[in-house]
């Protein structure tokens, strides 16, 4: 599939979407408390897109049973919410999620501490993040994809973190996932040359230990392999001439 390359008028409606997303995660961030379950996180999320008039886009995609990814502590993505699964002090939790709005997908990722962390767990939390920040440095029209993959993978690697190999971002419009697939670690080609109106969804998956991970008997949720922690982080990008436009990100002090 070739890239799309996105018009005005469907650069607006991917910034609705994104815009309602950022305020979906804010909801979100707002309810985490130790004692909830993972499926109270995916009710409180779908209730707020609905309430957008958006569509929960990862409800039955591939039949994936619910509208947020809820991936706690060595879980890197695609946990499934579930009433047994209790939220307590010291956790961390990677909220994923996606809307449709009007046809068009916005898909952003967040990891957050539930009380009391260790600093082990918040500086991978906080590489994690700026490992995107160091991604999107790159995310220029006239630029190469995998330039983008190469500082993300740098920067995880000069602080000791482990950065997983089987999960990438994507190109992201009126599909979920779309070409070109945007590895998170260095690569020896450069990649296509990036153009302005080309939407991406880029999403470091950072572990604190090693970088293998398994999938476990219920074929989505992703763990590590060492059991160390992961963590998620991810924006839904426009590719402009000048700095790339953050449709999920737009409250600068969001995280
Ligand atoms: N952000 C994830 C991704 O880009 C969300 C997909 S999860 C699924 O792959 F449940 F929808 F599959
Ligand atoms: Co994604």
């Amino acid at each position: 599939m070739p890239i799309t390359v996105k018009s005005p008028r469907e650069i607006e409606l991917m910034t609705e979407a994104g815009r309602i997303l950022e305020i979906v995660h804010n909801e979100l961030k707002a309810s985490l408390r130790p004692g909830m379950s993972t499926w109270d996180i995916d009710c409180l999320g779908e209730e707020v897109i609905r309430s957008y008039h958006c569509i929960p886009s990862f409800l039955d995609y591939n039949g994936y049973p619910a509208s947020i990814c809820v991936s706690v502590n060595d879980e890197v993505v695609h946990g499934i919410p579930s009433k047994k699964r209790i939220l307590k002090e010291g956790d961390i939790v990677s909220l994923d999620a996606g809307v449709i709005y009007k046809g068009y997908h916005s898909d952003a990722a967040r990891t957050y501490g539930i009380g009391r962390i260790t600093e082990a767990a918040q500086k991978l939390i906080d590489v994690t993040r700026e490992c995107f920040f160091q991604g999107i440095k790159y995310a220029k029209e006239g630029n190469y994809l995998f330039d983008i993959s190469g500082a993300i993978g740098r920067y995880a690697k000069e602080h000791g973190c482990g950065v997983v190999r089987d999960l990438c971002g994507h190109g992201i419009g009126t599909n979920l996932h779309e070409a070109p697939e945007i590895p998170n670690y260095e690569m020896k080609r450069k990649g296509v040359k990036l153009k302005a109106g080309m939407t991406l969804a880029i999403e470091p998956m950072i572990n604190a230990g090693g970088w293998e991970v398994d999938w476990l008997d219920d074929d989505w949720t992703v763990v590590t392999r060492d059991s160390s922690l992961s963590a998620h982080y991810e924006n839904t990008v426009l590719i402009t001439e000048g700095e790339p436009r953050l449709l999920t990100l737009t409250d600068a002090d969001g995280r």
